[in-house]
């Protein structure tokens, strides 16, 4: 589903995943995760339907931003894809921290960038 747009402009665009009922969701926090959309589809990109792919999920209110909404969205990591409508599965794999409000956009997208290095390495041995 949409968020607000501003992941790409971070330079982490991010599929924010609407969860289904009854899903069982982690607390507020930044994960590694496996990402895979499901079906057999054509996805208009480099993703693969039915391929897992490393992700780094957030999941909180986006402090930062003074959000408030509760999304959980994914940065799927090496891949671009229009991700729009598909249905996907986000398996959590390891808790990397919890969620900061940082002071500047800048302080936010360097700690990105150690959680997307933590997550390749978290989930290079599988
Ligand atoms: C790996 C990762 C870590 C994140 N960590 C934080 C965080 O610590 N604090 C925060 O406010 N937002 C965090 N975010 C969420 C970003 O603020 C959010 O992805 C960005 O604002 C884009 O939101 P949008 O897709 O709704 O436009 C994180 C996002 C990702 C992908």
């Amino acid at each position: 589903m949409r968020g607000d747009g501003r992941g790409r402009g971070l330079g982490f665009p991010t599929a924010n995943v609407a969860p289904s009922a009854f899903a069982a969701i982690p607390a507020d926090g930044v994960y590694a995760a496996w990402f895979t959309v499901l079906g057999h589809g054509q996805v208009p990109g480099t993703v693969v339907a039915g391929q897992r792919c490393r992700a780094a999920v957030s999941v909180g209110t986006n402090p930062t931003f003074s959000g408030r909404a509760r999304t959980v969205e994914a940065f799927v990591i090496d891949e671009t894809a229009d991700l729009y409508g598909q249905r996907v599965a986000v398996d959590f794999v390891s808790r990397i921290r919890g969620q900061e409000k940082f002071d500047s956009v800048a302080d936010l997208v360097a700690v990105m960038n150690t959680d997307v290095e933590k997550t390749r390495g978290l989930l290079s041995g599988d």
